[in-house]
């Protein structure tokens, strides 16, 4: 594919596919999907295992280092990242500048694009101790960030982390606890969250995750790189869409609960109406995450208080499931049309959602940087076009225009 390619390129013919529908930019051993199956695997292990049995920092060892990780090692990455969840105290400073009301993926971009001034002398992207002391810092630090984004927007004092504590209960007492009050963290709470970021902690060639290895392909630094999948990640056509799906469901109960005059309208194409959280680029069947992710929702929301909006979820679900407008076009929940709900019954604002998708593919965008950049195959990213503006022309002058 790769020879056949050089070649066309060499002859002058390009391959036009917006959105690369069928493009594949890179090639990749960290994640494989089957669509039409419905099929996830990281590293070869089935989402579903890795949902029941294992753990977010476990995961991201795998996506990151390929094999999970021996008893010795998971300690010694829990370890070191526990070291750097501070932030340099100037850092924290940064978050005095954003309006109260700033939107928290961009505070988190600015932040973690900030990081590449604070570690100057560490960025170089093909020195292997580097690039490992900023996957650490990066898994270690974000939480702190997200964290802090979450109490700069609500007026609310830092907290310091406390790394006597696992990765998702400190985020949680970070963003939920207050200075000097003990706070409690519910385990099945930190187990629905950690569930969470595993089934988002990677999902090959997503926009986000191409945009990290884009960017990287320039050879711009790890935080660089992750700073812009951020930004890719705050649109609501991708990791946006987790909040865009509550919000939808919250308009449809205040306009009575309707989900057919809802369902009608999304058929109707009506500007800017789409059924969130449904539809895939890939999987043309059930989302796997979106089965597990249900359960949870119904698990949690039954603990922790049941919501109106989970009924109306559900009887959207249906409704689209047995519309052969959804069927024809295989139309099916994706990750986010469950997750929403989970974030809310778990103390989390609606901005904040996007926040939490971007904590839990953290390690994924890290695997396909440090993929992209030892792979000896990897160019500079640069797409062509076809051009389709006005021939060449004679410049006017302004008094004849
Ligand atoms: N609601 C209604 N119609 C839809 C939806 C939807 N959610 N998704 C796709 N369609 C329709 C399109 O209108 C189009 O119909 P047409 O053939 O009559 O023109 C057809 O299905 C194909 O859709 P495309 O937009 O071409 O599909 P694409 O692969 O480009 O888009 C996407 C995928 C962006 C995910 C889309 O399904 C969508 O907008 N979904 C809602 C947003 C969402 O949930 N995003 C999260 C994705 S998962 C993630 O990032 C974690």
């Amino acid at each position: 594919g790769i020879e056949l390619g050089k070649l066309l390129a060499q002859t002058g013919y390009i391959t036009y596919d917006p959105g690369f529908v069928n493009t594949g930019s890179t090639s990749s051993a960290i994640t494989y999907i089957d669509g039409d199956a419905g099929i996830l695997r990281y590293r070869g292990y089935p989402i579903e295992q890795l949902a029941q049995n294992s753990n977010f920092i476990e995961v991201s060892y795998l996506l990151i280092y390929g094999e999970l990780p021996t008893k010795d090692q998971l300690e010694d990455f829990t370890q070191k990242i526990n070291r750097h969840t501070l932030l340099h105290e100037d850092l924290k400073r940064f978050f005095d500048g954003f309006p109260r009301d700033a939107h928290p993926m961009p505070v988190l971009s600015s932040a973690v694009s900030a990081l590449s001034t604070f570690y100057q002398d560490s960025l170089n992207p093909f020195d292997e101790p580097n690039v490992e002391l900023s996957t650490v810092r990066l898994l270690a630090k974000v939480p702190t960030l997200a964290a802090y984004a979450y109490k700069k927007s609500i007026g609310q004092p830092f907290l310091y982390p406390d790394n006597s504590l696992g990765l998702v209960e400190n985020f949680l007492r970070m963003t939920f606890g207050l200075p000097a009050e003990p706070y409690e963290i519910d385990p099945d709470v930190a187990k629905a969250l950690d569930l969470l970021f595993i089934l988002h902690a990677d999902h090959e060639q997503n926009c986000s995750t191409s945009t990290v290895r884009l960017v990287g392909s320039s050879e711009a630094n790890l935080f660089a790189s992750i700073s812009a999948g951020i930004m890719a990640l705050f649109g609501p056509l991708h990791g946006g869409a987790n909040s865009a799906v509550l919000e939808m469901l919250q308009g449809i109960k205040a306009d009575g609960g309707d989900v057919a005059k809802f369902v009608e309208r999304v058929k109707n194409k009506e500007k800017g109406v789409r059924l969130m959280g449904f539809g895939h680029r890939v999987y043309k069947n059930y989302d796997p995450r979106a089965k597990i992710i249900k359960k949870t929702a119904d698990q949690i929301l039954s603990k922790l208080g049941n919501d109106e909006l989970l009924d109306i979820a559900k009887t959207l679900e249906e409704t689209a499931l047995s519309d052969d407008y959804f069927i024809e076009r295989k139309l099916y929940p994706n990750v986010d049309f469950y997750t929403g709900l989970i974030y809310r019954a778990l103390g989390f604002p609606t901005q904040y959602f996007t926040v939490l998708f971007a904590l839990g593919r953290l390690p994924g965008w890290i695997a396909h940087w440090r993929e992209m950049i030892t792979d000896p195959q990897t160019k500079i990213g640069r797409p062509r076009q076809i051009y389709t503006g006005e021939k060449e022309r004679d410049y006017t002058p302004i008094t004849e225009r």
